[in-house]
């Protein structure tokens, strides 16, 4: 009985990689319809965004290994579905657009940050380069503030 189990484990673990998971893409970039192209944001706050959101809440999502492997790349990739449609870097300006308007994201990264809310729990496990400091969330909530005034 026990070996039977045994034996169960590793067939249950090829079997459900063949299982329907979300897709693991990266649709293509128009580099002028970018957060980086519209918003122009100062070097330093660039690196935060890249560095901790990037993967996420852009198109150009540096997938990892384990994004391959089920049931590990179910979150994963689940993750940067939703994180897409929430905010995507990549598509800053809407299909159409021709300026950007969408300032409550804008505000949201900010509060998300200061909220400690984002980067996602558990992303910096993993991802130690993604852990902000008090100055990067302020360094982002400033730039965002200045994008405000700049709009007046
Ligand atoms: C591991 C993936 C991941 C990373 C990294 C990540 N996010 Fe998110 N983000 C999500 C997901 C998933 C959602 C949607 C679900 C939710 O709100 O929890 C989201 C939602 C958001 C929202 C919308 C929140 C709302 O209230 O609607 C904002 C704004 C946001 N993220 C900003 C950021 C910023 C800024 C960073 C980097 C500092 C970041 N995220 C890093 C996955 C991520």
């Amino acid at each position: 009985m026990k070996k039977k189990l045994l034996l169960a484990i590793p067939i249950l673990a090829i079997v459900i990689q063949f299982l329907p998971a979300p897709a693991k893409t990266n649709p293509p970039v128009d580099p002028a319809r970018t957060l980086q192209a519209v918003m122009k944001p100062p070097a330093g706050v660039a690196g935060i965004l890249e560095r901790a959101c990037a993967d996420c809440h852009s198109n150009e999502t540096r997938w990892p290994w384990y994004a391959n492997v089920a049931p590990v790349s179910w979150p994963v990739r689940r993750h940067v579905e939703d994180g897409r449609k929430h905010v995507n870097f990549s598509e800053w300006l809407k299909p159409g657009d021709t300026n950007f308007t969408d300032w409550n994201t804008l505000e949201d990264i900010c509060e998300s940050v200061k909220s400690g809310e984002m980067p996602l729990a558990g992303y910096d496990w993993l991802h130690p380069e993604a852990k902000l400091t008090d100055a990067d969330r302020q360094a982002v909530c400033a730039w965002v503030d200045q994008a405000f005034e700049g709009a007046k």
